[in-house]
């Protein structure tokens, strides 16, 4: 048949701890039904990673795991407590994550602000992943004062430089407005602002705009609507995230895809374990859901993104609410597995 054969993918899911594994195993019957209808396989291997992988083998981040990972098409992954994430991101050089923070229209009551606030908000967060404080030199220690520990924020400059041409291209494909995180006032030798404006001159038709991280984080909260595409590294990123989470009603919702160089990447939602609600049956899957769709989409495999979109968008705007969403009036409050039906059932439909 040659080139009209099925593409075929293989995934590496790591469900994790918490509502990792629900939400993951939710996202796969998603995904196993999208590629029925599209006509694409999809292998799931299933690989280990922090404190179950500690139990299981010895270590956090197993060297099984990673034999699993070489060669696949994408790991899609669910939450750890501890150990592991940061080796996985490190290992595969995953420097670039991709955090969209995109409204949903039946959902612009659930946000923190009031929804003329975030109608349309469509910002793209680009967070450097591999570097920065999460990785400089750390320790602890002591002198004559007392013990002491320390995290280092250290970055090469090529490695801003990478993710800077990474954000500058996003930006061009979006609306054009780069804005740039930094804390020069405070850390003046991380020279985010002039490597990204060195960068920017092959991308004339982006605006680039520096701003204070603090005084970002204030402006996300009073005018999001302001942001195209936003540009921070590790730690700077790994927070703006957060407000997202409250912008558009929950955290719950948004996913995100972590890149190297060559286009392999991890893709997990940007919540944690939850501990609280772990066992229950009640999280919401969207957010691995929606880090699942990036990876389609960065397969080429669009359609099948499109369609997990719509059959969300019309789920939602039909009133259906995980208890994360806080279902209030003629919502209906629903548990992840009447989630997964009724998307199951849209995307038949
Ligand atoms: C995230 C998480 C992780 C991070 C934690 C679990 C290490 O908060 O992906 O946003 O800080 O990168
Ligand atoms: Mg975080």
């Amino acid at each position: 048949m040659g080139s009209l054969s099925k593409p075929s993918y293989r995934i590496v899911a790591i469900p994790g701890e918490g509502i990792g594994p629900e939400v993951v195993e939710a996202s796969l019957q998603i995904l196993q039904h999208v590629a029925k209808i599209e006509g694409f396989t999809l292998r799931v291997d299933y690989g280990w990673l922090g404190a179950t992988a500690f139990l299981q083998m010895g270590s956090y981040f197993p060297q099984a795991t990673v034999q699993l990972c070489d060669g696949a098409n994408g790991i899609v992954f669910g939450a750890v407590s501890q150990g592991g994430l940061l080796e996985l991101r490190k290992h595969y050089d995953f420097f670039c994550n991709l955090r969209p923070i995109r409204i949903v229209d039946s959902l612009v009551h659930k946000s923190s602000l009031r929804p003329e606030k975030v109608q349309g908000l469509d910002i793209l967060i680009i967070r450097e992943l591999v570097s920065g404080i999460y990785f400089g030199p750390a320790g602890r220690s002591s002198d004559e004062k007392g013990a002491y520990g320390y995290h280092t924020m250290l970055y090469y400059d090529e490695e801003i430089r990478r993710i800077a041409r990474i954000a500058l291209q996003k930006a061009q494909e979006r609306r054009g407005l780069l804005t740039v995180a930094h804390k020069e006032n405070a850390l003046p030798h991380l020279g985010w602002t002039r490597l990204v404006q060195e960068e920017a001159i092959k991308f004339p038709g982006v605006v680039v705009e520096p701003m204070l991280v603090d005084n970002l984080a204030m402006q996300m909260v009073l005018n999001p609507q302001r942001f195209d595409t936003v540009l921070a590294g590790n730690m700077f990123g790994d927070i703006l995230s957060d407000i997202g989470g409250a912008l558009v009603g929950s955290l719950g919702l948004l996913g995100s895809a972590s890149l190297n160089a060559d286009g392999f990447g991890l893709y997990e939602a940007i919540h944690g374990t939850a501990p609280d609600i772990a066992g229950k049956g009640i999280a919401n899957p969207l957010g691995t859901l929606g880090a699942c769709v990036l990876m389609l989409q960065q397969w080429g495999e669009v359609g099948a993104a499109q369609r997990i979109i719509a059959a969300q968008e019309q789920v939602l705007s039909e009133g259906y609410r995980t208890a994360d969403l806080f279902p209030q009036g003629s919502e209906i409050l629903i548990n992840t597995e009447k989630l997964i039906d009724l998307l199951l059932e849209k995307l038949s439909s």
